[in-house]
């Protein structure tokens, strides 16, 4: 694609628009816009522009698709497949001053919010209210809601409660020329024509700009229990998830870690917290929720008994609150600490949950053929593993040549199995290449006739979701 470079003349239009808080032409600015957190790409955009209102996000569309200038949107920056990386460089439009909650509506559990607020500040926000927004990804604490709607964004709960699409009812959209619109209705049931609501959940910032959201809420649970089951082998701890649901049991999380997942978690957030003796290959980390909390011990007591079928060591039950956080803060930061330690790539395989065991049973064969290291972690309750894949001692040559060959057989492998290339993270810039893989020619032929029909022009968000 060519796209021309932007001139004083489309700078001075943007000074001319009332709503955009700030146009940033300086380089610090742009270092930050050309990140996310996705390896260590880096894409410098030539402007940065921070809308406040649906009008300034609108009249800047109209303009970029008449002047055929790229546009990238971005949120909080926290995106693991490069979903907003300018790679035209172009404009990045950066939705941080939509930072309101609209409006909790108690009366209807919902919400209307901007896509600008911080996931976790949502959560907290309607929990004031005795509601619940469930999804909460690894980010939550910096991570945007309009970040997690583009990318369809899941985490631990989502075992029980569902992804962020489980929850969006309706959303306003700008359209890449300008127009605005809503795609739905504030209703928990709609069979009223196509589903546009749900096209633009996750279609990773490439159809239209997010500028409000309405999401369904619950009633918020009232207690939660946790435990930490070290596995001797960690096939067995992957055969242990669908052993609990086999068994009649729905955990609120249920998630895996790798013995060197939470090893670098812990130096990195320097806890000492989990002691990990020398034959541990694995964890589980499984909570349960409801208001009963006597069920909940019950629960609890008789998933421990599930699990001791196979070879475990001491489970740790989290006995205060402070344990609890202790142990989610080891299982977020994971990734943030394999980051830390190693160049890296992160896949997102999701394969059906009776899986697991022969899906990481293949990464390893595979990491073996290829020669490369992995620490798998993530979602065992929903079949997702995140991979991730470390440089350590591989030369560049085979980093950049010979490991794109074994991602592509993991994922063909992955696909065999029943699953998918991406759970979560989005396909964005770095896994566009293996979309060939997911997908048959009609089909991806039928997704870049949709994307024509939102942006004829394609100028949002260029370079994303498909190989060309
Ligand atoms: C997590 C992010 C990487 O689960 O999805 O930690
Ligand atoms: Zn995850």
């Amino acid at each position: 694609m060519d796209f021309r470079k932007i001139s004083g003349e489309d700078i001075a239009y943007f000074r001319s628009l009332e709503g955009v808080r700030n146009i940033f032409t300086d380089n610090d600015n742009l270092v930050i816009a050309a990140s996310d957190q996705t390896e260590d790409l880096r894409y410098l955009p030539e402007v940065v522009l921070q809308p406040e209102t649906v009008e300034a996000v609108s009249a800047i569309m109209r303009y970029c698709n008449e002047h055929r200038l790229p546009v990238t949107p971005r949120g909080a920056g926290t995106g693991l497949s490069g979903g907003a990386l300018p790679v035209f460089a172009g404009v990045v439009l950066d939705m941080k001053r939509f930072n309101k909650v609209l409006n909790v509506d108690k009366r209807n559990l919902q919400v209307v919010v901007e896509p600008g607020v911080i996931t976790q500040e949502l959560q907290e926000h309607v929990k004031a209210e005795g509601l619940m927004y469930p999804p909460d990804p690894a980010s939550k604490g910096s991570c945007f809601i309009g970040g997690n709607v583009s990318e369809n964004s899941g985490g631990p709960r989502a075992v029980k409660y569902g992804v962020v699409k489980d929850y969006v009812l309706n959303l306003e959209v700008v359209m890449p020329n300008g127009d605005v619109m809503w795609t739905g209705a504030n209703v928990l049931k709609n069979a009223t024509g196509y589903n546009l609501t749900q096209l633009v959940v996750g279609s990773e910032g490439t159809l239209a700009v997010i500028t409000k959201i309405v999401l369904k809420l619950i009633p918020a649970v009232k207690h939660d229990l946790l435990m930490l089951v070290p596995f001797r082998s960690s096939i067995d701890a992957c055969a242990a998830v669908n052993a609990i649901f086999m068994a009649g049991y729905l955990p609120s999380a249920l998630e895996f870690m790798e013995r060197d997942a939470i090893e670098w978690s812990m130096k990195y957030v320097q806890s000492s917290g989990v002691s990990l003796p020398d034959d541990i290959q694995a964890h589980l980390l499984i909570e349960v929720d409801g208001n009963n909390l006597d069920q909940l011990y019950k629960e609890m007591e008789a998933i421990s008994e599930v699990v001791q079928q196979f070879d475990i060591d001491e489970i740790l039950f989290a006995d205060s609150h402070e344990q609890k956080e202790m142990l989610w803060t080891l299982r977020r930061k994971v990734g943030e600490a394999v980051k830390s330690n190693s160049i890296y790539k992160e896949e997102d395989t999701v394969v059906p949950r009776a899986e697991l065991p022969e899906l990481l049973r293949v990464i390893k064969e595979i990491g073996h053929e290829y020669g490369f290291h992995s620490v798998c972690y993530g979602h065992a309750g929903d079949g997702n593993l995140h991979v991730n894949i470390v440089k350590a001692g591989m030369s560049d040559d085979d980093w950049n040549n010979k490991l794109p060959e074994g991602i592509r057989k993991l994922f063909k492998e992955v696909v065999r199995l029943g699953g998918t290339i991406s759970g979560e993270h989005g396909i964005g810039l770095v896994q566009k290449n293996y979309m060939d893989i997911a997908f048959s020619a009609s089909q991806l032929q039928l997704m870049k006739e949709i994307k024509k029909v939102f942006d004829p022009n394609g100028i949002l968000n260029p370079g994303k979701i498909f190989a060309a």
